[in-house]
């Protein structure tokens, strides 16, 4: 039933439970819409039919009646009030992954997609992922607004320049998958793709740990990137970096205190701010910090950080959060 219907409406057949799930609500909305036309049509016909003029008979009056108006109003209100709440609950399920979900960097840029992994490991163009794993995909932009849409998947979300926004899912089919950019980006938009490639577990390993399972072997001719952070993975790029743009000079990487908080620790942990205010120092509040971090100055500490917006790319950032997150798993002393 649900595939005659995917055919019927040209979805592409989905690739995760979620997306099937979407598709129920999907197909529930289109049926009760369906059949609320066909009702509203069968009644005007038959009011057109009853109430027609005949000879110089004068149609008789009609009154309305306000309970019924109000029920079948209340009744419609309820019907579209719940599918907005089945859907918002599908929404926030495309960003609720587990600890430990697997986390992959999407970078869009005029006009292509990149995809890094910790370890170290970049591509353009192709993003393998294991099956029946949870997945998060953290995304931004290097220039202008794209858009990263996956049919097969049900799932689309902006990558904005300057901040990340995330992506949580789990394919359960083997197999290979378009990618759209669905946000006008200039002159290449439409041909700003990529394949999401689901790999079995132990060809995703292979892959992540730098060898190249066979079913990759085609699709990736000349698309791996030279690998900037091939010493030591990202997380040794984002130290360099920090070295580099002078992060260092104000903050520890051991717990000791210094001009700014130690970064020993301070990924995902939580953070209180002059005021009193507590937040979670994960990506969204680095961002922040990185681009106005006398927005939010952390309590005993003077606002004495300049932004560092214009000096970090993309992929800096991203390495930078990587050691950062690397980092958080140690405890401060
Ligand atoms: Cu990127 Cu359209």
């Amino acid at each position: 039933m649900s595939d005659l219907l995917r055919q019927l409406l040209m979805l592409p057949d989905p690739a995760s439970e979620a997306a099937r799930e979407i598709d129920v609500l999907h197909f529930v909305v289109l049926g009760t819409t369906l059949v609320g036309f066909l009702a509203v049509a069968c009644v005007t016909a038959w009011w057109l039919w009853r109430y027609r003029r005949r000879g110089d008979r004068p149609t008789e009056r009609v009154t309305g009646s306000r309970r019924l108006e109000l029920s079948i109003g209340g009744a419609l209100l309820t019907l579209f009030v719940g599918w907005w709440v089945v859907g918002f609950l599908q929404y926030l399920d495309l960003q609720d992954a587990p600890e430990g979900a697997e986390e992959i960097y999407v970078t869009g840029k005029q006009w292509m997609w990149k995809f890094a992994w910790p370890s170290g490991r970049a591509v353009v163009g192709v993003l393998p992922v294991p099956v029946d794993r949870d997945v998060r995909l953290v995304l931004t932009s290097r220039d202008v607004v794209h858009s990263f849409f996956v049919p097969a998947l049900r799932m689309k979300q902006d990558a904005l320049p300057g901040r990340f926004t995330r992506l949580d899912f789990r394919a359960d089919r083997l197999g290979t998958y378009p990618v759209y950019c669905a946000e006008y980006c200039g002159q290449s938009h439409a041909r700003m793709g990529a394949t999401v490639v689901v790999l079995s577990a132990e060809d995703y390993a292979d892959w992540v740990a730098g060898r190249t399972p066979a079913t990759l072997v085609p699709l990736l001719k000349g698309r791996e990137v030279p690998d900037v952070a091939a010493e030591g993975g990202l997380a040794a790029e984002g130290r360099r970096v920090m070295q580099r743009v002078g992060c260092l000079a104000c903050h520890s990487l051991d717990g000791s205190p210094s001009v700014g908080p130690t970064l020993l620790g301070l990924y995902g942990s939580e953070v209180e701010l002059q005021g009193g205010e507590r937040v979670v120092a994960d990506s969204d509040y680095l961002t922040r910090a990185l681009r106005d971090p006398n927005g939010q100055i952390v309590a005993g500490y003077d606002p004495v950080m300049p932004s560092f917006e214009e000096q970090l790319s993309a992929e800096e950032r991203v390495a930078i959060f990587e050691a950062l997150r690397a980092l958080g798993d140690e405890e401060a002393p």
